[in-house]
This record gives C-alpha cells, sequence and structure tokens, in this order.
C-alpha cells in the first residue's frame, strides 16, 4: 500500500490532476469566504497556486507533449492559448474590488474556463504522456515540477501562515516570474 501510494505521487501527470482537483477547491474558497479579508487570502492561494502549476506544464510538460502525442502541436498549442487568456483574465481579476458583484461574476466564469481547460489537458494530452512515456521519465518531470511547489501553498487549510508563501504575494506577474526561476533551476 505504502510502495502504490508513493508511486502515485511521483508521477508527474497524476501530480498534475491531484493540483487540478486542489485548484476547483480553492475557488470555492475564494467563492465562498466568509468576509473580504479571508476572500483576499484566498484569492492569493489561489493564484500562487495557478502560477507554479501553469508554468510548470508550460516549462516541463507542454514540450514534452509536443513530441511524443498524436498531433501534439495542435494540442499544445490550443493549451497554450487557453493558458494565455487566462493570464490575462487574472491581471483583468487583480484589478477589481474583490468584494464586488462584478468580481464574483467574473471570477465564476474563469473557474470554468479554468475546469475547462484542465479537462482538455487530462482527456487529450496527460492521459496519452502517461501512455507513452516510461515510470522514470514521469517520475523525473515531477521533481522539476515539485521544485515550484517550495513558492505554493500547498495545504490551504494547514492554518500556519508560511514564510515561502508571503514570498511570492505580489501580482500574478511577479509570481509566474518567481516560479519560472524555481523551475530552471531544478531542470538544469
Ligand atoms: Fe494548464
Ligand atoms: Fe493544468
Amino acid at each position: 500500500m505504502v510502495q502504490t501510494f508513493v508511486q502515485s505521487t511521483t508521477d508527474v501527470v497524476d501530480f498534475l490532476k491531484h493540483q487540478h482537483n486542489l485548484i476547483k477547491d480553492m475557488f470555492d474558497d475564494v467563492l465562498h469566504a466568509s468576509d473580504p479579508k479571508a476572500r483576499e487570502k484566498a484569492f492569493v492561494d489561489l493564484r500562487q497556486l495557478l502560477a507554479v502549476h501553469e508554468t510548470a506544464e508550460e516549462m516541463v510538460v507542454h514540450p514534452r507533449a509536443r513530441h511524443e502525442v498524436a498531433d501534439g502541436d495542435n494540442i499544445v498549442d490550443a493549451r497554450l492559448k487557453e493558458e494565455h487568456e487566462a493570464k490575462e483574465e487574472l491581471s483583468r481579476l487583480e484589478k477589481m474590488d474583490i468584494d464586488s458583484e462584478e468580481f464574483l461574476k467574473a471570477l465564476t466564469s474563469f473557474r470554468d474556463a479554468v475546469v475547462e481547460h484542465a479537462e482538455h489537458e487530462e482527456n487529450e494530452e496527460f492521459n496519452q504522456l502517461q501512455a507513452e512515456l516510461s515510470a522514470a521519465d514521469l517520475k523525473r518531470m515531477a521533481g522539476a515540477v515539485r521544485a515550484a511547489e517550495a513558492i505554493a501553498p500547498t495545504r490551504p487549510h494547514a492554518g500556519v501562515e508560511s514564510a515561502v508563501l508571503n514570498f511570492a504575494v505580489g501580482p500574478f506577474a511577479s509570481m509566474l516570474d518567481r516560479a519560472r526561476d524555481a523551475i530552471s533551476a531544478a531542470i538544469k
């Protein structure tokens, strides 16, 4: 049992699918927050996780899928387009009043787009990649992806504010820069 758990958590595809579920939960945390302060905190957590998740996909997973998956170029280009749109939508959301109806409405449709994007990844890209690559490859890629985790909240309900978390607070664009730096260092 223990061994099965270790294997599943070191496979890059399983790891990213788990993050997809975490992202969905964190959208709910923002949408259902009890007060503006809690909503702000949940929104920071969500953006940090999205920054490390999407950056890891762009640097580690999509390039590999281009070559390994049938029709990889078209599939990856479509995902990159969705990720680019998500970044633009996030910078619009960051300028809104977090407690306004406008924000909640925009965040709800953004959540729907992100969930749809994740489903495309799982069904058109990740499952195929998992079938094509060896266990050793999937494990090596997971190592690079996990390197970015150091700046992301992996346990949003732990109730403990960590120093690394505060380090990454700021506009989404700067979170992306930090995620890129962490992954670059890991894949050198
Ligand atoms: Fe993605
Ligand atoms: Fe994803």
